[in-house]
């Protein structure tokens, strides 16, 4: 066995019905923020589910519902603002809801000054309120983090707020609540998830550990997808537990080349970022065969794909049943987005270090 730290503070419940069954467990304390976007708690049934507990135990609430997607640092403070006299936070919500939540537990128990949200991360034991982590999408592993990824406007990206401080306290998995996620919704944070479980296995920080997460993640994801794309019956426990192991994995080794090169995409193309990753994964593949053959192949043999073409097949058939968008970048703009990632360390730290020509490559394979 190889040598590893593995670091997940977050006790998880899945299961119908687990917000009820285990409500002692993430009831923590008197006062509670209630953090989501417009529609999707109240659509799913999730926000009528928590509100209810709590009104049982005569504990007070502020609903705080003014998350969108991409959330960036002014819905943060906003968040902190209602946040006052608040004791606890509860996330009901896809990765945006929950990364807000998380940004506005720090930036509230800490009490961070705005001008200095993007200067500095959450220092261990630095105050956080507690986190109770509710996904109502099945791909951004987020109840399983440590990060927050909120947008900069004035870098123009998105800025990975971490800290081990930042992990939900508890996270609860019911995947009744995705019945009623948009399809397109559904494939686009699928492949969040499977982009998480690939870029994880491929980082320098995976452990044997790590990469049987990665491989169950990968062989539990693809033939939901597949099934996803030819419009039959999807099994939502099975992609709600996917996306929390790959989650758990990228909580380990943190993600690399595929969402670096995705934020642009997201910031200047308004890609969705799941929808992003996706469109970039066969192109990735592709790039580490060259370097990491044998794990590709690993990671092809968990997908039961015999090469990355089929991913890319598989991409554009979910992209066409779901009739989501992707507007392909100029030259100009390729040219561009090409630079960015490879400035990032958490880039430079992998395997393998593509060229400026070879990142273009890898966006134009999947456009
Ligand atoms: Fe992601």
């Amino acid at each position: 066995m190889d040598k590893f730290r593995f670091y997940l503070p977050t006790e998880v419940f899945a299961g119908r019905g687990c917000v009820r069954a285990h409500a002692d467990a993430w009831v923590l304390g008197r006062r509670a923020l209630i953090v989501t976007s417009q529609h999707g708690a109240k659509l799913s049934g999730a926000l009528d589910d928590v509100m209810s507990i709590l009104n049982d135990r005569a504990i007070e609430s502020v609903l705080f519902d003014g998350v969108s997607a991409n959330p960036d640092a002014e819905q943060v403070y906003a968040g902190v603002a209602a946040a006052e006299g608040c004791d606890f936070v509860v996330a009901l919500g896809g990765g945006s809801p929950l990364d807000a939540a998380k940004a506005i537990a720090w930036a509230a128990g800490a009490k961070v000054p705005r001008e200095d949200f993007f200067r500095r991360s959450p220092a261990p034991g630095e105050a956080v309120l507690p986190v109770v982590a509710v996904p109502l999408t099945c791909g951004t592993g987020s109840e399983v983090t440590p990060y927050a990824i909120i947008t900069n406007h004035e870098a123009q990206t998105k800025v990975n707020v971490s800290g081990p401080n930042l992990f939900p306290r508890v996270a609860l998995l019911d995947a009744h609540y995705l019945e009623s996620l948009p399809k397109a919704v559904m494939c686009d944070t699928a492949l969040d998830a499977l982009s998480h479980a690939i870029e994880g296995a491929y980082s320098p920080r995976a452990t044997q550990l790590t990469l049987a997460m990665s491989e169950e993640a990968i062989r539990t994801l693809l033939p939901e997808l597949l099934r996803l794309a030819h419009g039959e019956f999807v099994n939502l426990p099975q992609l709600h537990y996917a996306a929390m192991l790959a989650g758990m994995v990228i909580a380990q080794t943190g993600t690399g080349l595929v969402h670096a090169m995705g934020y642009p995409l997201t910031y200047h193309k308004g890609i969705p970022h799941g929808r992003a990753n996706g469109i970039l994964l066969a192109g990735y593949l592709e790039f580490m065969e060259r370097p990491c053959g044998p794990l590709t192949r690993r990671l092809l043999d968990a997908a039961g794909l015999h090469g990355p073409e089929e991913l890319q097949a598989l991409v554009d058939a979910l992209l066409d049943v779901t009739g989501a968008e992707r507007e392909a970048p100029t030259e100009d703009e390729l040219a561009r987005f090409a630079r960015e990632p490879l400035r990032l360390s958490v880039v430079r730290r992998y395997r393998a270090m593509p060229s400026p020509e070879e990142v273009v490559d890898i966006y134009r394979t999947g456009f």
